[in-house]
């Protein structure tokens, strides 16, 4: 089964043609990123504009990598929801279009579900890979294939408008067990960006910028809210600011902006992983599945293989290029939750 998928819930206008739920036979996404840092962060109405301006030749591009005539489409995918209002209209204009001109069933995604689905995909190299030979290709394929996920699982996402904890227990049992009562994780990584003066998105920069720190340096509260399935990262944020006020009203201390990101991305990195584990045990289920732009960060990648390793749990990592929005993990979602029972 050949699935197009769509995903166009922000800035990102991404396109995939995926067979049977995980081989990626192309994979394109054009970002709006540098568009809108100018900006400092994300304008609705400017990203639904430029949604509307990609969405045909990416649609041609991916067709082409994938060399493929649009007759092969079997079902389309795309992404409802959340997301902003105006792009999510483009792709699923786009989407119902297609599927009316072709006769094909369509699916409708739900955008932090199919952030988990990254995790279904295989031959994830062969997407970006146009050098490549295709016997190549097939022998990827053959060594990477095959290994589909066991369930059940604790699914978490963060993302930049999402962090969502989830008891997996098949392709049509997901239970979401909490959420962010206020700012995201990735929220809170570009708010606190901006409050170093550092462009859009945070996440990257703060990342790079922790790299000189010192983790410990400032000890930021962890909000574990215990008891508490949720997440709130905003008096993280708010004591990032209280601490740089502090500092700039203490004439004596210097402000050192590579602690402050490393310290900030510590609390993040620890509320995240000690809570993911906690519920796994509380559940008592050994699998953890991540997925969403925050994961693309390394030092919260290396805890939770630490900490997962600890307690002797499985743990599934997108790469970091499926962590971002893309649509293969939309056609995954779609491929998972109509064909396999579960
Ligand atoms: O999943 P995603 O691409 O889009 C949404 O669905 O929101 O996530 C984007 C978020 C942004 O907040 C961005 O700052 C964050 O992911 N992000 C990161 C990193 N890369 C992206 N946060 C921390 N470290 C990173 N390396
Ligand atoms: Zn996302």
């Amino acid at each position: 089964m050949i699935i197009l998928g769509i995903e166009t819930s922000c800035d990102e206008t991404a396109v995939a043609i995926v067979e049977d739920g995980k081989r990626i036979l192309a994979n394109g996404v054009s970002s709006q990123v540098k568009f809108h840092s100018k900006y400092g962060g994300v304008i609705p109405e400017l990203a639904s504009r430029k949604q509307i301006e990609l969405i045909n030749p990416i649609l041609e591009e991916v067709r082409r990598r994938a060399r493929i005539k649009w007759t092969r489409i079997d079902v389309l995918a795309v992404t409802s929801n959340p997301g902003l209002i105006g792009s999510l209209l483009v792709g699923i204009s786009t989407a119902k279009a297609f599927a009316y001109l072709f006769h094909l069933p369509l699916y409708e995604v739900d955008h932090v579900e199919a952030h988990l689905y990254a995790n279904f995909l295989d031959n994830l190299s062969r997407a970006s890979s146009a050098t490549t030979t295709p016997l190549e290709l097939g022998r990827r394929a053959r060594k990477q294939g095959g290994d589909t996920l066991e369930m059940p699982f604790i699914g978490l996402v963060v993302s930049g408008g999402h962090t969502s904890l989830f008891l997996v227990k098949g392709h049509k049992d997901i239970e979401l067990l909490g959420k962010t009562r206020d700012d995201a994780a990735g929220e809170a990584f570009d708010k606190v960006a901006k409050l170093l003066g550092l462009p859009y998105p945070g996440g990257p920069q703060i990342e790079k910028l922790a790299k000189r720190g010192n983790p410990d340096k400032i000890k930021f509260p962890r909000p574990y809210l215990h008891g508490s399935y949720d997440f709130s990262f905003s008096g993280l944020k708010t004591a990032v600011v209280y601490y740089i006020r502090d500092k700039i009203l203490d004439f004596r201390t210097r402000i050192n902006k590579a602690d402050i990101a490393a310290s900030f991305q510590e609390a993040v990195v620890q509320t995240l992983v000690y809570k993911t584990i906690k519920t796994a045990r509380e559940k008592a289920i050994n699998r953890i599945v991540l997925g969403g732009g925050v994961i693309a960060n390394k030092r919260l990648r290396s805890f939770f293989r630490s900490e997962a390793g600890k307690y002797g749990m499985k743990l599934s990592v997108p790469p970091i290029k499926f962590c971002l929005d893309n649509a293969a993990m939309v056609a995954a979602r779609a491929y998972y939750s109509k064909k396999v029972s579960g």
